[in-house]
């Protein structure tokens, strides 16, 4: 990506590019797995570093990554999709967390099929250019079920995370599976893979020989490329020393997690960082693997709007040019496109959506935040300097309430000046001047304008810098990238509409200098081989034209901000740093010169209403296409500047309006009539656990102890009735948002939130006194807890740590019998295409009432919303259709409106998927993503709904399908994902 020389020939360099992104030669998987390491150390010399950056096939970069979750998305041909997005974005790279929990059901279990194939996450990322971050754990937290752990290592007696022999067999059976994949897809195979981090932020209870253990097993496995480990914070852990990687790194979350008062940013910004690399691991670049690109969000919480105005564009130009400032070289923004923890997915706390309020939306839609990033991307790559640089400290008027960082290049005279606020969440609009030493001079800047620094805003801003035939003396406007195109070079930069702006660039002779331009608000001045232009930021881009200054002329386009917004700069050519450059669409997916024609880019991308849109061309270039159709171009002021519009066709969508639509309805908790055959369930009659949780007298009821991991677990007992009895003592343990349901021969008891409660109100039609009685408990679990601190606290119990009967004097024998029930099937899966955490043990789940194709027709008809109170366990099930056009992306949802607090949650099957579950009485989310590929956009699909009554009657409320947007889109294909029905499943 080396900005070569000024180039003779643009049509030339064009021609040589006609296919626009190198597909790597696919090996064989075995071909690609044997080791390769070129280096002394054992690494691969293809990525090396120094104290400023990475280096790959020994390119300095800037590695700017988003984190993505393939298991967020079940749907592989959308990772295509949103891996072209983080490219379109600017980013050059994409971080990984691996789950083996979602890949391994049972001990000795794999599964890298159909959703799981990670493969084609590999893929996805290097047809778009996009360098991979693997992380693989074992454990990697990321608000997952047991932190990602498989959940039948709750079982284990020794604490995970640690150096013993069973966690060590348990790791090495996960890495020797996953790092087949990590070690065929790195760089030295022709794959994207150019770091691989050791276990997630290890910072508590540490254990230098755990972490040795993962290192040699990466290495015996053949990994090559150099280790990365973030630790929670900078605090040194595994810096240097046993354990450590090749390039320590930490995570930063400054706006912490509750959204609920989003404008409340914390007064302060790390400035330490600097100091504390230099001091811990100045030999390697300054890396953050997880900086804050959002914030989850808890059941009960604001929801992600909120989260995203926390984290939103100000945000990231305060926070992220603050990293850039400390030196922060490598940047993985958590999350980039958050996505869906959908069925059994998250830990307790957080719900369905995993949006994150990141950059990209849940759906896949551009915020701008996104676009933003894509501004201080295209920065980033395209400025070369700013990749070693050392910092000085720069003289300001207002250095007060200014903080301004100085880094000045170490091979070049090129400086650069980040300014920000003292206070990050300060308000005030300030002026500002710097003064600063250049090879044409020293200056205060600006010298005849006015500079100013909104509140939550910061600026980069360049000084003697050489960029293609210019040089420039400095900019008050911030760059976001510039190019060669030919017969001239362009330049564009930016800042808030109504700001005024300095632009200088070096002349070789006064006189000689032409400024052409249609802006009145634009001087321009000629002093001592120093142009400088003044200027007010447009609602718009203003062209300002310069010719007779240097070897070539000089485009400058001045763009307010929200048009600076909508500039993109596809890659031509990554190699030579090529780019076409287009404003106005919605997302710019890519650009490529036509094979057949050589004097025509074809752009594919998205747009969301008619657009009107500038493009500027290089020499040799006369025409575009957008998704293969021609665009009438009129050329505006013959410096290569073309306008055109692209039409937004309305499509023709359709989908079923199920407020209309025929429910079928079945009861579905027959687990509370006392005649109820649980003959083939599981007694609980262990008498042990290696469960974190105490637990009372009696048999242990945690479901996990039995092999029943996910979603809701029916207990039941039975006793023989006495005079004795006055009640139950019951505790139940799990996570937030859980709930559970007694029922006593088939009577309501009661609903409850976890924790204990007492029936002492028992009274004699309800308790059979002189025969059997049944008690059926109903636990909605919300899944284990993490091990943030590796302390094995992913190993709490979901179940019952006391179960007693009251008012019995002697009890020598346990009187009560228990059974227990989960997923049909339990670690041996009934359904292995969805998964381990796509069905938990109701009664229509177990017998897969959720499944396409199963005969309802003998149930109830019913409208939704329901007319009825219905009480235990319901379940409804209809079938809708969905037409979104070829050429459209018009991502669905299914959205729930009750406006009663009643309590009741629910399960939300499509096509047999669990794609969320609800809380009517705790929110926040109603709406859930039905992602393509899951959704058949174009065709039949089967929804069931469970309803799970925690009152003692539910009804359910409006149930509504909608797109989120309609975009007219250049989408990849992508492929419906198996989802087999009823007819398949293994009973
Ligand atoms: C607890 O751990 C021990 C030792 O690994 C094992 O033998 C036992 O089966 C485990 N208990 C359960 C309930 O899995
Ligand atoms: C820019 O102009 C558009 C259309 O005239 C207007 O809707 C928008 O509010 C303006 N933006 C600013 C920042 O002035």
């Amino acid at each position: 990506m080396l900005l070569k020389g000024a180039l003779t020939s643009i049509s030339l360099a064009i021609a040589a590019v006609t296919t626009v992104i190198a597909v790597p030669v696919r090996l064989s998987l075995e071909a690609r797995q044997k080791s390769d390491s070129n280096g002394t150390n054992g690494l691969t010399d293809l990525v090396t570093w120094d104290t400023h950056t990475l280096k790959v096939n020994g390119e300095r970069l800037f590695l700017f990554s988003g984190e993505f979750h393939y298991y967020r998305l079940p749907s592989p041909g959308l990772w295509t999709d949103i891996m072209q997005k983080f490219k379109a974005l600017d980013y050059n790279g994409v971080s990984f967390y691996f789950f083996w929990g979602y890949h391994s059901p049972k001990r000795g279990v794999y599964d890298f099929t159909g959703i799981r194939d990670i493969q084609k996450a590999f893929d996805a990322a290097a047809d778009s250019g996009i360098h991979v971050i693997t992380r693989a754990g074992p454990y990697i937290n990321s608000e997952l079920d047991c932190g990602g752990f498989p959940s039948w290592l709750q079982n284990m007696q020794s604490p995970a995370r640690k150096y013993n022999p069973e966690n060590k067999e348990a790791s090495h059976e996960w890495l020797t599976e996953i790092d087949k994949y990590m070690t065929a897809n790195q760089i030295t195979k022709g794959g994207p893979v150019i770091l691989n981090q050791i276990e997630n932020e290890f910072s508590y209870n540490t254990d230098a020989e755990y972490m040795e253990m993962l290192k040699a097993k990466f290495r015996d496995d053949g990994m090559v490329v150099p280790t990365i480990f973030n630790d929670v914070g900078p605090n040194g852990n595994f810096a240097t020393g046993p354990g450590a990687p090749d390039i320590y790194g930490w995570d930063n979350y400054p706006a912490g997690f509750d959204c609920s008062n989003p404008l409340a940013w914390p007064n302060d910004r790390s400035t330490d960082w600097r100091d504390f690399h230099e001091r811990t691991n100045g030999e390697q670049p300054m890396a953050v693997y997880e900086f804050q690109g959002g914030a989850f969000d808890p059941w009960g919480g604001p929801g992600y709007p909120e989260c995203y105005k926390m984290v939103n564009e100000q945000y990231a130009k305060v926070y992220y040019k603050n990293n850039y400032a400390q030196g922060i070289r490598i940047q993985n923004l958590y999350m980039t496109y958050g996505g869906t923890s959908w069925g059994g997915l998250p830990k307790p706390s957080v719900y369905t959506s995993y949006d994150y309020g990141a950059a990209i939306t849940e759906p896949g839609l551009m915020t701008t935040k996104a676009y933003e990033n894509k501004l201080q991307a295209a920065f980033l790559h395209t400025v070369k300097p700013f990749l070693t640089t050392k910092y000085f400290k720069p003289e300001s008027d207002r250095s007060d309430i200014i903080l301004i960082d100085g880094l000045a290049d170490v091979n070049t005279p090129t400086k650069f000046y980040v300014a920000q606020h003292w206070s990050t969440k300060s308000e005030e609009l300030d002026e500002f001047h710097i003064k600063i030493e250049t090879t044409n001079g020293n200056f205060e800047i600006p010298r005849s304008s006015k500079l100013i620094l909104n509140g939550r805003d910061a600026k980069i801003l360049t000084t003697d810098y050489d960029f293609n035939s210019q040089h420039l003396v400095y900019s008050t406007s911030e760059i976001f990238t510039h190019q060669d195109a030919g017969s001239h070079d362009v330049i564009i930069v930016y800042a808030y509409e109504k700001e005024e702006g300095e632009f200088a660039i070096k002349v070789k002779d006064d006189t000689k200098v032409k400024v052409e331009t249609n802006d009145d608000s634009v001087k321009s001045e000629t002093n001592d081989g120093i142009l400088q232009l003044t200027y007010t930021h447009p609602n718009g881009t203003s062209p300002i034209y310069i010719s007779g200054g240097a070897e070539k002329d000089l485009l400058v386009l001045v763009a307010g901000y929200q048009s600076a917004l909508r500039w993109w700069a596809p890659y031509l050519n990554e190699k030579e740093g090529k780019r076409a450059l287009i404003n106005g669409p919605y997302l710019v997916r890519s650009a490529a010169v036509s094979k057949d024609d050589k004097s025509t880019v074809a752009f594919t991308g998205d747009i969301d209403e008619t657009t009107d849109i500038q493009v500027v061309l290089p020499d040799g270039i006369k025409a575009i296409t957008w998704n293969g159709e021609k665009v009438q171009l009129e050329e505006k002021d013959k410096h290569g500047i073309y306008t055109g519009t692209l039409e937004f066709k309305k499509p023709d969508i359709k989908y079923t309006d199920l407020t209309k639509a025929t429910w079928k309805y079945k009861a579905g908790s027959p687990e509370t009539d006392p005649k109820f055959d649980d003959s083939k369930w599981i007694t609980a009659d262990h008498l042990s656990t290696n469960s974190t949780t105490p637990h009372d007298a009696g048999p242990i009821l945690y479901a996990d102890d039995y092999g029943f991991h996910t979603g809701c677990l029916w207990f039941r007992g039975t006793f023989n009735g006495s005079s004795e009895i006055t009640g139950f003592d019951l505790t139940a343990h799990s996570g937030a948002a859980s709930a559970w349901v007694a029922y006593l021969n088939g009577e309501y008891l009661g609903g409850f939130d976890v924790g204990n409660h007492a029936f002492t109100d028992l009274n004699d039609t309800l308790i059979n006194r002189e025969g059997e009685n049944v008690i059926s408990l109903l636990l909605w679990t919300t899944g284990h807890e993490d091990d943030f601190k590796a302390d094995d606290d992913y190993k709490q119990a979901r179940g019952f740590t006391k179960a007693e009967l009251l008012g019995v004097t002697n009890q020598t024998t346990w009187p009560i019998v228990w059974k227990v029930q989960g997923n049909f099937g339990g670690e041996d899966l009934a359904d292995p295409v969805r998964g381990p955490y796509n069905e938990g043990g109701l009664y229509g789940e177990r017998n897969g009432w959720h499944l396409p194709g199963f005969p309802d027709n003998d149930w109830e008809d019913a409208k939704i919303p329901e007319s009825k109170e219905r009480t235990g366990v319901s379940w409804y099930r209809t079938t809708f259709d969905v037409n979104i056009p070829d050429g459209y992306d018009a991502p669905m949802s299914l959205r729930y409106v009750d406006d009663t607090k009643s309590r009741y949650r629910t399960l939300l099957y499509v096509n047999g998927w669990n794609l969320g579950r609800y809380a009517n009485d705790l929110g926040p989310q109603t709406q859930y993503y039905l992602p393509k590929g899951i959704l058949n956009t174009q065709g039949e699909n089967t929804l069931a709904i469970g309803v799970v009554a925690i009152d003692e009657a539910a009804q359910l409320g409006q149930v509504i399908l909608e797109p989120y947007d309609v975009l007219q889109s250049a989408i990849p294909s992508v492929e419906l994902v198996d989802s087999p029905g009823y007819d398949k499943r293994q009973q």
